[in-house]
């Protein structure tokens, strides 16, 4: 069979580990979707920097926006960040690619634009890697879930944050000195801001409400509180009442005054020690949801890290290419119903 053809965008930790992925897996790929999964280019910032795996000297480019528009199946970003990603995403779907991308920074700003371009050219555009890393949750709430009725998600969505409360609940220590563990060990970016500000959270609970509740959320709707205000004595008080802090990212679908909305927000909450929240530890994620029919369920996993990441990319690299072989689409956004977003303290 003629072979799909691959373009990375980015070779940092996720892109390395899906460059490992094809290179090691490629047989299985091959079987699962019917052809061979060929990588062709990987586009880059810079040529000689230093890289967790060996990339074949003649696939790197510094041009993105050729390799985009060379006529390749499938684009797969990992750049992360609004632009170049958004007009490179937006450059591959006119020229007929299908892609996958991990950005839910971009996602969570300018999805629409993302999503009519997609349709516009009748590609897939699938994202799975940008919420909770290797956790399947996106496909579950959008196609899994679909005939069901979605109330509640609660998601512990940011590994650092988690990471640094579960060290002041067990340790004692206070912000700083577990934001500078959590920086030593690698979660924490060098300016952790949009981790401890609640931002990287508030991106994902834009996604995970616009995709339970079938409606566009975007990160400005999202009321954002971070943890940086958190101190050893409110953790050792929720410790007293039998209770953990976690940063929550809530989306509800509830009434409005013009029918049902959304909320979706993100802060620090307390939490019983009893809910199955309380035992997400270190820097896993967890997503909690409540539908009518289903009931209860938790999706648990790694949520962060280069591999878990590639996971969930190799996850939807397979799909949509399977669905290009099949010339058919995946599901796209023409179901979705405008919903409005109510603003804090509305409800
Ligand atoms: N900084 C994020 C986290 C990485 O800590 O969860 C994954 O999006």
């Amino acid at each position: 069979a003629t072979p799909v053809r691959v373009a990375l965008l980015g070779c940092g930790s996720v892109g390395s580990q899906v460059v490992r992925l094809l290179r090691e897996q490629s047989a299985d790929l091959e079987a699962r979707v019917g052809a061979p999964v060929e990588l062709v280019g990987v586009a880059v910032r810079r040529l000689d920097a230093r890289r967790e795996v060996e990339v074949p000297e003649g696939l790197l480019t510094t041009d993105a926006a050729g390799l985009v528009a060379s006529g390749v199946d499938v684009v797969v970003e990992v750049i992360g960040g609004i632009e170049p990603a958004r007009s490179l995403i937006l450059s591959a779907l006119e020229h007929g690619a299908s892609v996958v991308t991990a950005n839910k920074a971009l996602l969570a700003e300018d999805g629409a634009t993302l999503f009519a371009a997609a349709d516009k050219a009748g590609r897939d555009l699938y994202f799975e890697a940008s919420v909770a890393g290797a956790i399947p949750i996106l496909r579950p709430l959008r196609e899994s879930l679909a005939g069901d009725r979605v109330r509640r998600v609660l998601g512990i969505v940011n590994g650092t944050t988690n990471f640094i409360l579960d060290k002041m609940d067990t340790s004692g220590a206070g912000f700083t000195e577990a934001l500078e563990e959590a920086q030593a060990l690698g979660y924490a970016e060098a300016d952790p801001t949009a981790d401890v500000e609640g931002f990287d959270a508030a991106a994902k609970a834009a996604i995970l409400a616009s995709l339970a509740f079938h409606t566009r959320v975007v990160a400005t709707d999202v009321h954002r509180e971070g943890i940086s205000e958190v101190s050893a004595a409110d953790v050792a008080s929720a410790r007293q009442m039998g209770s953990v802090v976690k940063l929550l990212a809530i989306c509800d679908l509830v009434e409005g005054p013009d029918g049902p909305a959304v909320s979706a927000r993100v802060h620090p909450a307390m939490i019983p020690r009893s809910h199955p929240l309380a035992s997400v530890r270190e820097a896993y994620n967890a997503v909690f949801v409540e539908s009518d029919a289903a009931g209860q369920l938790m999706f648990y996993g790694p949520g962060a890290g280069g591999s878990p990441t590639a996971s969930a990319v190799l996850g939807d690299l397979v799909t949509v290419a399977r669905n290009r072989l099949q010339d058919v689409r995946g599901v796209g956004e023409s179901t979705y119903a405008d919903l409005g977003v109510l603003p804090m303290g509305a409800t």
